[in-house]
């Protein structure tokens, strides 16, 4: 994206440029929080800041393309937590500034513009992007340079503590550690990771249903405390060595809602176990099935998906190999956002056309869908 809206708004060239990704999860959804197994990349859509440093306090950050007329502007002397609605996205940011400052760094002033095609409240990790992609202007402009784990959970603690979401690390460390070509599986008990090859002739396809998330408005938190209780009156600490037979045994204690919610955990650690050994074996009726069974346990068990998401899940299986689909699911926290689906990659295009037209037909909107390209995390592009 082009270092000429920068020019123009600020008058010269930009120092360095930072490129942050979002993220889609393959596999292991809502069991980051609870120190499980996840399975995300990092994806071509992506956010792309300029920058450059500027004397004095005073940082000035400009979205181009978002209606601004003029930069925003935060004080480096005065970084509270905003909570006009309008200025609620510059938390994302200030949480970050705000976290480097307390670990010690003389924090620099500067002048900022957003270039963005990855689309907010997509289920695509926008925020996290946001928060990487200002950490690494800070690295970039005094020189440090932390490992990427420790900035990930710099800016998942900007997420809890500016953005008031108690999310989990998976969103930062894909945005931060993505792989080009290949999936993270990432354990999130003690944030080790490897990384898996895509396999050939496999294509990822990614379907925004423009149905906008907001994971603080409650549900999400919900979902953690309930896991937290369930726990408790199972006495365990981890669902990570639990067994389906161990929760199955426990329902009457646990009662419906905690019963379900111990269930998708459980189910959705062995499945990602299960997705990645047929990732390697090449083994694409695993995928499918495990794809599939994961959106059931979110939307039956979880209960974080909405009609939206199920409609294009059942849709993409009704078509299945006809359209050359390997599996298919929502992605994400949930509550909206988008699904991904495996397919043949002769079909991708195919498959785009027919969701497309089925949502189109179902829901009178258009769907944003687009073939994904697995790409590295995020990084400093130039410092020129
Ligand atoms: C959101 C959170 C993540 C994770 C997912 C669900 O994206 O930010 O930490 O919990 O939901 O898997």
């Amino acid at each position: 994206m082009d270092r000429e809206a920068f020019a123009r708004q600020f008058g010269d060239a930009p120092e360095v440029t930072i490129v942050a990704p979002g993220r889609i999860n393959l596999i292991g959804e809502h069991v980051d929080y609870l120190g499980g197994e996840v399975m995300p990349i990092a994806i071509d859509r992506q956010l792309v800041i300029h920058a450059s440093p500027v004397s004095g306090d005073l940082c000035e950050i400009f979205p181009v393309g978002f209606g601004h007329d003029s930069p925003t502007k935060i004080s480096l002397k005065d970084l509270h937590r905003r909570e006009a609605r309008a200025d609620v996205w510059l938390n994302y940011i200030i949480g970050v500034l705000s976290g480097y400052r307390d670990a010690g760094v003389e924090l620099p002033a500067f002048r900022a513009t957003i270039q963005s095609d990855l689309p907010a409240g997509a289920g695509l990790s926008s925020s996290a992007a946001l928060e990487t992609a200002f950490a690494l202007v800070v690295e970039a402009l005094t020189g440090i340079e932390q490992d990427v784990v420790d900035r990930a959970l710099l800016c998942q603690r900007a997420e809890h503590e500016f953005a008031g979401v108690p999310c989990g690390i998976m969103d930062q460390l894909a945005v931060g550690a993505g792989k080009k070509d290949h999936v993270m599986r990432l354990d999130c008990s003690d944030l080790t990771r490897s990384y898996v090859p895509i396999p050939e002739g496999l294509s990822i396809l990614t379907a925004d249903t423009g149905v906008k998330h907001a994971l603080g408005d409650g549900e999400y938190k919900k979902r953690r405390s309930d896991c937290e209780e369930a726990l408790s009156i199972l006495e365990i600490d981890s669902f990570r060595n639990a067994t389906p037979e161990q929760i199955g045994e426990a329902e009457k204690e646990l009662g419906d809602r905690l019963f379900r919610r111990a269930r998708h955990a459980v189910t959705e650690m062995e499945r990602v176990e299960r997705f990645s050994k047929a990732l390697v074996e090449n083994d694409f009726e695993t995928l499918s099935i495990s794809m599939k069974q994961s959106h059931e346990s979110l939307r039956d068990d979880y209960e974080v998906s909405c009609e939206e998401l199920d409609a294009l899940v059942d849709a993409a299986y009704e078509a299945g190999s006809g359209v050359g689909l390997i599996g298919s699911r929502m992605t994400g926290g949930g509550f909206g956002g988008s699904t991904v689906s495996l397919v043949d990659s002769s079909s991708a295009s195919d498959l785009k056309k027919y969701l497309e037209k089925f949502y189109r037909e179902k829901f009178g909107r258009e769907l944003n869908c687009f073939i994904t390209t697995v790409v590295d995390g995020a990084h400093v592009l130039s410092p020129s």
